[in-house]
């Protein structure tokens, strides 16, 4: 019986003849939220990216629920239950907000997994219902974050992989995404990578810390404070 709802085991990702992840393993169980930092260039993003399929990994497991996914195509990653938002948004500008969103839904999703509608994403984000009939393009920052955050809702997930949410976004946008991120947790696992450390540690239960692509710290939020002096060098950010 799995604990864990998704666990990377042994993961290597290359880009070419470039070995960027070196043996990554880690666990997130339901209803947490799992921290991977560090600095630029550490590898957080190949690490989404292996997990969405995007880089396919070269050896070592991804498994969702117990199932490996580590040979599947994004298309069936994203169906198997892994939404990702992913860094710098990449929503559709040409696209209306709804259109943005409705271009993400799933008609058939498996019992137990939560069924996403524009409705349910507009009464997490008021104001994605005000602007739904805009071009995605006119959209603030932060609107548009909450964007890429509803439209990986609209494919139900079970598993959400966000890739720096709050990369670009003023303080108080931040917050709100802080706030999404608790209002989430209990109804989906995130796996968020995050700059900004007070954020990813106000949501975090637990911590994987990457440097040069390996596995250089993994615990518990508690645990990550108490050694953080001497891990404050792999993190580059303050
Ligand atoms: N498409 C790519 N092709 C080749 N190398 C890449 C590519 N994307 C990232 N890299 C390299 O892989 C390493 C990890 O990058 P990345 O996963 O984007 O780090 P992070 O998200 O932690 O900043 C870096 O050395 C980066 O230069
Ligand atoms: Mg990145």
């Amino acid at each position: 019986m799995a604990t864990n709802l998704l666990e990377l085991d042994n993961l290597n990702a290359f880009y070419a003849d470039s070995h960027v992840l070196h043996d990554v393993s880690l666990a997130l169980a339901p209803g947490k939220v799992l921290a991977l930092l560090g600095r630029n260039g550490a590898g957080k993003s190949t690490c989404i990216s292996a997990i969405a399929g995007f880089v396919p990994p070269r050896s070592g497991r991804v498994l969702l629920a117990g199932i490996d996914l580590a040979r599947s195509t994004p298309e069936q990653i994203s169906r198997a239950g892994i939404g990702l938002v992913p860094q710098g948004r990449r929503i559709f500008g040409s696209l209306s907000v709804r259109e943005n969103l409705l271009v993400a839904s799933r008609k058939h999703t498996p019992a137990g997994r939560r069924c996403w509608t524009c409705d349910d994403v507009h009464a997490m984000f008021p104001r994605l219902r005000e602007r739904q009939h805009q071009l995605a393009a006119s959209l603030s920052g932060g609107e548009q974050q909450m964007l890429a955050i509803g439209r990986a809702l609209m494919t139900n997930p079970s598993v959400l992989l966000m890739d720096e949410p709050s990369e670009g976004l003023a303080p108080q946008i931040v917050r709100e995404v802080g706030d999404v991120l608790e209002q989430l947790k209990s109804q989906i696992a995130i796996l968020l990578v995050e700059q900004n450390l007070g954020l990813a540690m106000k949501v975090a239960d637990d911590v994987v810390l990457l440097n040069t692509g390996r596995v250089v710290f993994a615990g518990s939020n508690a645990d990550f404070r108490q050694q953080q002096a001497q891990l404050q060098s792999h993190l580059g950010i303050t």
